[in-house]
């Protein structure tokens, strides 16, 4: 049984109650963060904590917390747990209001939620390539919101289940944006690349840490638009996230990518972000 925080408690997961009335599950009107956790210590917490408040700012919903108040409820939630690699859930709402209405009302006390998972699968360099599909981006503008309202990730992880791939890539006019749960790079003729802040995409923590470690390896980055095109002419793909780290991808659309033999970067990148995960441990 896992421990969770709620509005104030520390609770076994199964007595956590919140109202049906909470705008977060009538309206989706709520900010969420995942975290990784190796040996129980956050990776890059500070870039988590700072995305989330941007986030909360960005649709008004006041918090009482401070910056350092989240941080120590996180390693709470961290220490009263088990796992020594887990991955933290925390999701802010804008709270419970009687009356069910578009607007927002000003007093509203939001709903502070931090939960733990053990980690499924540790980040590994010998990691099994993955399959992925490529689909047209059908979601809203504002992808950069780390909001609750996932429909169109899960109408698209639904497809991926079916056709029994990892995770589809999404583009707009020809050019690619995200994954449906993950940022993507991709690697020609030694040259990585991945799409700007500017393609309505989410700012990833992984997808910041990798370009920062990149910058300062022997290889070189770029935030640029790539085609569709691009990407099937790429040597390598990669997707990353929080949960899953960086995972190559072998396949999209059915058309092979990487040969799983020959020596890719991917493998000097993924060594540089297990290093950063030995060093953040240690701050
Ligand atoms: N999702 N893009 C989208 C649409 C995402 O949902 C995610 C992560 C990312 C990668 O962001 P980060 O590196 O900060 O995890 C990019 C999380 C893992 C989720 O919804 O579970």
């Amino acid at each position: 049984m896992s421990i969770c925080y709620l509005n104030g408690d520390y609770l076994n997961i199964e007595e956590a109650r919140i109202s049906p009335l909470d705008r977060g599950f009538i309206f989706g009107d709520a900010i969420y963060e995942v975290i990784a956790c190796y040996d129980k210590k956050p990776f890059k917490l500070k870039l988590h904590i700072e995305r989330l408040l941007k986030n909360l700012e960005s649709i008004k919903i006041d918090l009482e917390l401070s910056n350092s108040n989240l941080s120590d409820i996180i390693n709470q939630v961290i220490n009263k747990n088990n796992s020594v690699n887990q991955v933290i859930y925390l999701q802010i709402s804008r709270g419970p209001e009687a009356i069910r209405d578009h607007t927002p009302q000003d007093n509203s006390t939001p709903t502070i939620f931090v939960s733990s998972f053990p980690m499924k699968v540790i980040p590994k360099i010998d990691i099994e390539p993955v399959e992925v599909i490529m689909q047209d981006d059908f979601r809203w503008r504002k992808s950069s919101i780390k909001a609750t309202s996932l429909l169109a990730s899960v109408i698209y992880k639904m497809e991926a289940k079916e056709k029994n791939v990892s995770e589809v890539i999404l583009h707009e006019k020809g050019l690619i944006t995200e994954g449906s749960v993950s940022n993507i790079f991709c690697v020609k003729d030694k040259i990585i690349k991945t799409p700007s802040l500017e393609a309505n995409i989410l700012p990833g923590v992984t997808r910041k840490t990798l370009i920062e470690i990149i910058q300062k390896s022997e290889y070189g980055i770029t935030e640029v638009d790539i085609s569709i095109d691009e990407l099937f002419d790429s040597d390598e793909v990669w997707i990353s996230n929080t949960t899953k780290g960086v995972v190559p991808v072998f396949k999209i659309d059915n058309q092979i990518i990487l040969n799983k033999q020959e020596k890719f970067i991917f493998k000097d990148i993924f060594k540089l972000f297990m290093t950063e995960i030995q060093s953040d441990k240690s701050q």
